[in-house]
């Protein structure tokens, strides 16, 4: 049986840390108490001007190359989780492979599904790795959030930040990839949305980010429950036997809430929204990686990631290190 294994992870962050008083410096109509209090968060990335997904992700890729001990030559399959594209087209993934040096053929595409798009493009990789028809796989979330920001609505701009993360999937004998779970409800739509797009040369409709917060609350803390059980289920393990839970990181009492309904003490759930805000698909890859990196996930531990975003869409994946 062919397993699709973590090799290695990477992730970067654009920039100096922006905090909460930086924001309110620059003229946003909040506070540091309000959106600790109501989200956590104390700071986020902002990629300057001209920085792009594509080259977030580079940076991010080349460190989960470095950590997988392969060279980019052995990627044959690239996707590039994001919402926040280089350009309409080319996808940011082909964007990637050329900063890759590594024109050859293997396949490489963008998957849209905002903050639930790393758990769905890892486990898009996974099924091409357990197929048979590819071996080694760079999975990537890389957002430039603050691009689709509308920056006079303090209830929406304080949230969101910039960055990337990536992880090297490659085919192995040894388990991987335990158990994964995709689901979308697209009745959701209009609550969580950027609902412009480019038509005859000119921006249509409206270009930022608009959310219903609390309605996004709700569902989101049900569905990360709910996702959660279902993969530990499929992967024949009760909850407490999962060593870490790494949900989105939107909001840290979300992140408390779906712990709470888990039954899960929050020693065991991977928290960076405190220092990221929320970078939608990033935010998995690069907790992920923070965690590898400082020691938390070891070989043998078994991790539930899972995301929840615009549709809506969720899912999960259960990995063993
Ligand atoms: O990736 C998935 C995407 N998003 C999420 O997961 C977000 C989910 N939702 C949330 O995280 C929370 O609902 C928010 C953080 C967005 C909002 O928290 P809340 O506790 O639901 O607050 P609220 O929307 O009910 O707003 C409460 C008050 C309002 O004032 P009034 O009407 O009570 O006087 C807002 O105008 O807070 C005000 N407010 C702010 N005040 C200072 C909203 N944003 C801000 C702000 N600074 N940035």
């Amino acid at each position: 049986m062919i397993f699709a294994r973590v090799a290695g992870t990477g992730s970067f962050l654009p920039g100096d840390p922006v905090t909460n008083d930086d924001l309110v410096a620059r003229g946003i109509d909040t506070s540091d108490e309000w959106i600790a209090e109501r989200t956590g968060i104390r700071a986020r990335h902002l990629a300057e001007p001209d920085v792009t997904a594509s080259q977030l992700a580079y940076e991010a890729s080349i460190r989960a190359i470095e950590a997988a001990g392969c060279q980019p030559s052995d990627i044959d399959l690239i996707i590039v989780a994001t919402s926040t594209p280089d350009y309409i087209f080319p996808s940011t993934a082909t964007l990637l492979q050329a900063k890759l040096g590594i024109g050859n053929g293997g396949a490489a595409f963008d998957l849209q599904a905002v903050c639930a798009g790393f758990a769905y493009a890892l486990t898009t990789a996974e099924k091409f790795i357990c197929s048979g028809s590819h071996k080694r796989a760079l999975v990537v979330g890389a957002e430039v959030f603050s691009r689709s920001l509308d920056w006079k609505d303090s209830g929406t701009c304080v949230l969101f930040g910039d960055g990337a993360g990536a992880v090297v999937l490659e085919a192995s004998e040894a388990p991987g990839i335990l158990a994964s779970a995709l689901h979308a409800d697209g009745s959701h739509n209009p609550i969580l949305c950027v609902p412009g797009q480019v038509s005859r040369g000119a921006v249509t409709g409206d270009p930022f980010l608009r959310m219903d917060g609390q309605a996004v609350f709700k569902f989101a803390v049900k569905v990360l429950a709910d996702v959660a059980r279902e993969v530990a289920a499929l992967g024949g393990l009760a909850l407490d036997e999962v060593d870490w839970l790494i949900p989105h990181q939107a909001n840290i009492r979300i992140i408390q809430a779906t712990g709470k309904r888990l039954g899960l003490s929050m020693d065991k759930v991977i928290a960076t929204v405190a220092m990221h805000g929320n970078t939608s698909a990033a935010s998995i890859p690069l907790a992920l990686d923070l965690a590898v990196r400082d020691g938390r996930i070891q070989p043998g531990h078994k991790v539930i990631l899972e995301g929840i975003g615009g549709g809506f869409a969720w899912g999960a994946a259960l990995i063993q290190f």
